[in-house]
């Protein structure tokens, strides 16, 4: 098939490329020039893993090509993918602008109107209020949420759990199942709203396993019960499940935050009290700045403390920094003029560009951790699990303490060694 992506982000680069090496004929379109040169000469401006070396193949093989959007007005394409960002505005609502100037531009630049899906996240109802404002788009609009993870983008690309569409159209689905026809996931064809929905609801439903076992962690602190055997525990209950049970310092990305804030808004927008998003939300505020309250409570004062916060993306995998836990927490710390060090694998580039001139960035773990009383962990990147703990032991100053944000750490290793160690509902001593 012919198929253009519009909007070559973390979502459209990668459709692009994975639709590419399938054989299909892709040319991804993108407003943004300097991202374009350096996506042609496979130098990806941001970091996913494999992502390089699948673009310079399909690259190569001339079954992916690259294109500034400006006017052509004779384009030709069996489908478009629009990947644009919808992110959350001001007001607190999802700025669908992007989407809007995409459509427009497709309207007047392609012969025939192709089949248009959208995989960039948009509020339910969002289709219908297009559809009813541009009616050429009635019969060609195709609602496809994507459900990947950045950090392991192409393999979730490549293998989904389930493909999820809307369309008006019986021709519109045949589309997906015609561009999907070789993945064995199961598929679910709906109308317009529900498919949107779908997104919205997963999304929400995750970030809320995240505030419950959080919030379940920070009592079983006041308890005296151990969450790893607690979340073990629920979690072997096939109702439940054991993903997304280990409690943290919150989460963060360009998802997550901003599609549970705006399924918040919809339903206050239709007079739905829906209480429990609120508290998804206000649990997940206060999970980010949990070593920030521990370092309070600890210290009179917090002014000179010196701190090491090691990693800044939102998870492991990724140099996506976009409402990073890690960002929020150090903006904290640094109102409160600690002195912070820093480092992570990936994400030093664009933590510059938004954090405070105070922060030091470094470019070794074991510099940044050198003099400080407090290393925190906020992204769960491999190479902090294995650093040579005795040597941090050595170059840390009293009171050592380790504040394990992602609880991933060898709590009896590190305990064993002599740090003061703190996690989330890991208060009581770890025999294993
Ligand atoms: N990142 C994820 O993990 C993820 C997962 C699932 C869904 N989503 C959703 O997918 C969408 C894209 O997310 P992302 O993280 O890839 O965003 P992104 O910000 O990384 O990329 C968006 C791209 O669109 C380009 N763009 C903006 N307006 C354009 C226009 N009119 N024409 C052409 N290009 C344009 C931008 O230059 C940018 O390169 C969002 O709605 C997001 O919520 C993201």
């Amino acid at each position: 098939m012919k198929i253009d992506v519009i909007g070559l982000g973390y979502v459209g680069l990668v459709a692009s490329a994975c639709l590419a090496e399938k054989g299909h004929n892709v040319t991804g379109y993108d407003t943004n020039t300097e991202k374009l040169k350096s996506i042609s000469k496979s130098d990806i401006p941001f970091y996913e893993p494999n992502l390089n070396e699948l673009v310079r193949l399909t690259i190569q093989k001339q079954t992916l090509k690259l294109k500034k959007i400006e006017n052509y007005g004779d384009l030709v394409a069996d489908a478009i993918i629009i990947a644009v960002g919808t992110p959350l505005s001001k007001m607190g609502t999802l700025d669908i602008s992007q989407l809007q100037v995409a459509i427009k531009w497709i309207i007047s630049n392609y012969q025939n109107l192709p089949f248009i899906i959208i995989k960039s996240t948009v509020p339910p109802g969002t289709g219908e209020k297009l559809i009813s404002q541009y009616q050429e788009l009635t019969d060609k609009y195709i609602s496809n949420p994507e459900f990947l993870r950045e950090g392991q983008a192409i393999e979730d690309w490549k293998n989904p759990d389930r493909i999820i569409s809307g369309s008006k159209s019986q021709k519109g689905y045949e589309c997906i199942k015609e561009i999907y026809k070789n993945y064995t996931a199961p598929f679910v064809h709906s109308d317009i709203t529900s498919s949107e929905m779908i997104k919205f609801a997963s999304n929400a439903f995750l970030a809320n396993k995240i505030s419950f076992i959080n919030e379940i962690a920070n009592l079983c602190d006041k308890l005296g019960a151990y969450i790893d055997d607690v979340s073990k525990g629920i979690g072997l209950d096939p109702r439940i499940g054991p993903n997304y049970l280990i409690p943290g310092v919150g989460y963060g990305g360009s998802c997550f935050p901003k599609d549970v804030q705006s399924l918040n808004d919809l339903s206050m927008t239709h007079l739905q009290s829906f209480d429990l998003l609120q508290s998804i939300i206000t649990t997940n505020q206060k999970q980010q700045l949990m070593p920030y309250f521990y370092l309070s409570e600890k210290f009179e004062n917090l002014k000179g403390l010196k701190v090491c916060v090691l990693g800044l993306s939102f998870k492991a995998g990724t140099d996506d920094i976009r409402e990073s836990s890690s960002i929020n927490l150090i903006n904290q710390l640094s109102n409160s003029e600690v002195v912070i060090n820093t480092y992570d694998p990936v994400s030093i580039k664009n933590s510059k560009k938004i954090l405070p001139d105070s922060v030091n960035f470094f470019d070794d773990p074991y510099d940044a951790i050198n003099g400080v009383q407090a290393t925190i962990i906020m992204t769960e990147w491999n190479e902090f699990q294995n650093l040579a703990w005795k040597k941090v032991y050595k170059s840390m100053e009293n009171p050592k303490i380790i504040f394990d944000g992602k609880n991933f750490l060898n709590q009896k290793l590190i305990q064993d060694l002599g740090f003061e160690y703190f996690a989330v509902g890991r208060k009581i001593k770890s025999k294993k």
